[in-house]
């Protein structure tokens, strides 16, 4: 018997949301369901990797074969991710929050009669993604995810160099496409050899495809 592909390889995943405390109640958060990356690290699994996966707020299981950290927060997820390099490859697939509130209130805010709603200020959270692409213990093999409701090509190229990725998997999430929390998915494998386009296809049969292409890229000499 052939041994698997990914055998002995580590790999490092995050999916979900985040969710960004206002107070001890409320949250800002992304859309995710998580389906795309726990499919993805399902897959790599069945290949042999070990997967570290680290997962926002989702309702769906754990992979199987997979070890998975649950976080809440960028920084959570940021810290988790940082606690498993080094790795062979790297796939963020999480919809981390850009921005989280700046003062989370210890106590639940209330609401009082004649007094104007609160303003939220927000700050910039930690870009996971990029703090790996540009770390020194960088995996071989970096990927990333755009979704994008516009402009999808262009703004998957800028991102291969800001985010230090090798490759970014592009999907149009407008409300049209069912996209978000569906089943299938069209995606595009940009990277700096090009554009590769796949045809509309399950969540499931996304995370395969693209498990074997990690498989063989990791087995090449040069990414
Ligand atoms: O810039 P944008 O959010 O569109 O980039 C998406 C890619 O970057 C995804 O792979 C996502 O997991 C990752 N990301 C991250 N940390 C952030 C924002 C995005 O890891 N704060």
């Amino acid at each position: 018997r052939r041994p698997k592909p990914l055998t002995g390889k580590t790999i490092i995943m995050t999916s979900g949301p985040t969710h960004e405390p206002i107070d001890p109640v409320r949250y800002i958060a992304n859309r995710s369901s998580g389906k795309q990356g726990h499919a993805i690290a399902a897959a790599l699994a069945k290949l042999g990797a070990t997967v570290r996966l680290v997962s926002g707020p989702v309702s769906i299981p754990d992979p199987e074969g997979v070890t998975v950290t649950h976080v809440e927060s960028a920084r959570e997820m940021r810290d988790a991710v940082e606690q498993f390099l080094p790795a062979d490859a790297a796939v963020m697939v999480a919809a981390v929050a850009d921005w989280r509130t700046a003062n989370e209130a210890g106590e639940k805010i209330k609401k009082k009669p004649g007094e104007k709603a609160p303003a939220l200020q927000m700050v910039e959270n930690p870009d996971i993604l990029a703090g790996i692409g540009h770390s020194k213990l960088r995996p071989r093999l970096v990927v990333g995810f755009a979704a994008e409701t516009q402009d999808l090509l262009k703004n998957a190229r800028k991102k291969l160099d800001k985010k230090g990725a090798d490759w970014i998997v592009a999907n149009d999430v407008s409300h049209a496409t069912g996209v978000m929390g569906g089943d299938r998915n069209a995606v595009r494998i940009v990277s700096r050899s090009g554009v590769e386009e796949w045809p509309d296809m399950s969540k499931g049969e996304v995370a395969e495809r693209l498990a074997a292409r990690i498989a063989a890229a990791l087995q090449a000499v040069e990414v």
